[in-house]
């Protein structure tokens, strides 16, 4: 037993140091990770006794009271040693990814202070905890989870439970552009951010496409504002070359003579907008984090950086003829699937339709048919509508991490949750480290414990499953 523990520590050790002098952040090769969620976007329902501490309310309707963060703009100083002061079970538990959930407040020159309230202080809090994932040797996906003006109805995790849905406009999806310039910008530049290898442009947007207007373009411009800044930061795009000098001066130098350039493909006028308006905003932010990296001249310290992973959500993810982010891509990109049972829309509330449906799934074909590869499961869970047995729990996880790893592997839905007697049941089902502790979830991720569990249920019922894979609806976290 010593000596295998013995082993095993040497091999962890060995991989961390595999990890951090790797010079391609591109991702692992496959994904077992958790969301970091509740950390800098605060949903209450996860903490329930923590925020009745703070004065939160709960109720049923969650825009009708204090149930979300900008109702209560004073959540970080009670939520940041929430997230870290338990995180190295995570490395402990074989966990290479996680996904990080960040409002656009976080970028705090985007607020527009006179009508939208969100705590400050963010930023330095994301930076540390970057730090520790990196010395944990974890990657992390900055996933833009909460954005400006609301993305979805009536939502804790979008910061605002509103029914007044404002992100699908040209004023916020600019502010979304300005958020993605500058945190491209300091995840190459910051040493802290090095285990950043992904961006997501918006966690969950409205899955009925008519009532997404200009997301199309918006997920160009996304690709567009990542690689515009890369190339500025003198780090290679594939088929991409600037058409105009770079200074040798400084980042933001470089970002103004862009600015003021002739428009291209990548530096289109919008872009070009986008990098104008950065500029003040990462002057501010070179200074608060001490990027020292932004004073030099920039093709020669970022020449050995790869691009990162431009990722969004999978085009089935909406329904009456979305755009297809696939058609948006320049240089690497990656795709993300949510899936909930517990909401239902997906399968009869059962063990059986349960088992059927996941050992069946075909959402990573249907979406590689559609050139949405690679595919991940960023969000996912082991709640269900009726009352789970351990039984089942342990096939249940099992079955879906079977489903999920056909793709590039998957994030669970959340590293952990609340333990207090107001929070009840909810980390049997929610909580990976909960997960872990009570044996549902194995030690190594890459394991399971019953491989097999799958065999009697492929291919078991009739065909009407396929319809509803693709419309299966996350609308939590
Ligand atoms: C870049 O240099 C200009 C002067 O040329 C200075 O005003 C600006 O603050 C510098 N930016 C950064 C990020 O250091
Ligand atoms: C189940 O059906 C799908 C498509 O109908 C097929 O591609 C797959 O090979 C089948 N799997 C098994 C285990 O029979």
């Amino acid at each position: 037993m010593k000596v295998y523990g013995a082993l095993l520590a040497l091999l962890q050790c060995t991989a961390t140091i595999l990890a951090s002098v790797a010079p391609s952040i591109s991702g692992p090769d496959k994904i077992y990770g958790v969301n970091l969620g509740s950390w800098l976007v605060l949903e209450a329902w996860m903490l329930p006794a923590e925020w009745a501490a703070m004065g939160g309310e709960t109720c049923d309707d969650c825009s009708q009271c204090i149930a979300s963060e900008f109702a209560y703009a004073q959540a970080y100083p009670k939520t940041v040693d929430f997230a870290f002061a338990k995180h190295w079970p995570l490395k402990d538990a074989g966990i290479n990814t996680v996904r990080i959930p960040l409002g656009y407040w976080i970028i705090e020159a985007l607020v527009d202070r006179k009508t939208e309230y969100f705590p400050r202080g963010g930023l330095r809090y994301l930076q540390r905890g970057l730090n520790w994932l990196k010395t944990a040797g974890i990657q992390a996906i900055l996933d833009h989870h909460a954005l400006p003006g609301v993305q979805t109805a009536g939502q804790q995790f979008t910061g605002r439970c509103t029914q007044d849905v404002e992100f699908y406009t040209d004023y916020n999806y600019h502010r979304a552009l300005v958020w993605t310039a500058v945190m491209t910008t300091i995840s190459h530049l910051d040493p802290s951010f090095d285990s950043v290898f992904a961006i997501e442009a918006v966690n969950e947007p409205i899955m009925d496409a008519t009532k997404t207007p200009g997301y199309g373009d918006f997920q160009k411009n996304f690709v567009n504002c990542i690689r515009a800044v890369e190339l500025l930061l003198g780090i290679t795009v594939p088929g991409e070359t600037l058409n105009f000098k770079l200074p040798s001066t400084n980042i933001t130098d470089a970002f103004n003579v862009a600015a003021s350039s002739s428009g291209s493909n990548i530096f289109n006028d919008e872009i070009r907008s986008v990098l104008k308006d950065a500029v003040p905003i990462l002057t501010g932010i070179v200074l608060e984090l001490g990027i020292l990296n932004a004073q030099f001249p920039s093709a020669l310290v970022h020449s050995q950086r790869t691009p990162l992973v431009a990722n969004f959500m999978d085009i089935n993810w909406q329904h009456n003829n979305p755009a297809n982010p696939a058609d948006a891509a320049i240089g690497p990109q990656g795709y993300d699937n949510h899936l909930y049972y517990s909401f239902g829309g997906v399968a009869d509330p059962t063990e059986e339709a349960y088992l059927t449906s996941i050992c069946n799934l075909q959402r990573v074909q249907a979406d590689a048919a559609l050139g949405n590869t690679p595919l991940w499961f960023g969000e996912w869970g082991l709640p269900t509508q009726f009352q789970a047995s351990d039984e089942f729990l342990f096939k249940w996880a099992d079955a879906q991490k079977l489903a999920y790893s056909q793709g590039k592997g998957w994030i669970f839905w959340n590293f952990k949750t609340e333990i207090s007697e107001q929070a009840g049941d909810l980390s049997r089902q929610w909580s990976y480290l909960d997960g872990l502790k009570r044996g549902y979830l194995t030690q190594d991720p890459s394991q399971y414990n019953d491989a097999r569990v799958c065999d009697s249920y492929r291919n078991s019922s009739t065909s009407k499953r396929t319809n509803q894979d693709l419309t299966g609806a996350s609308r939590l976290g």
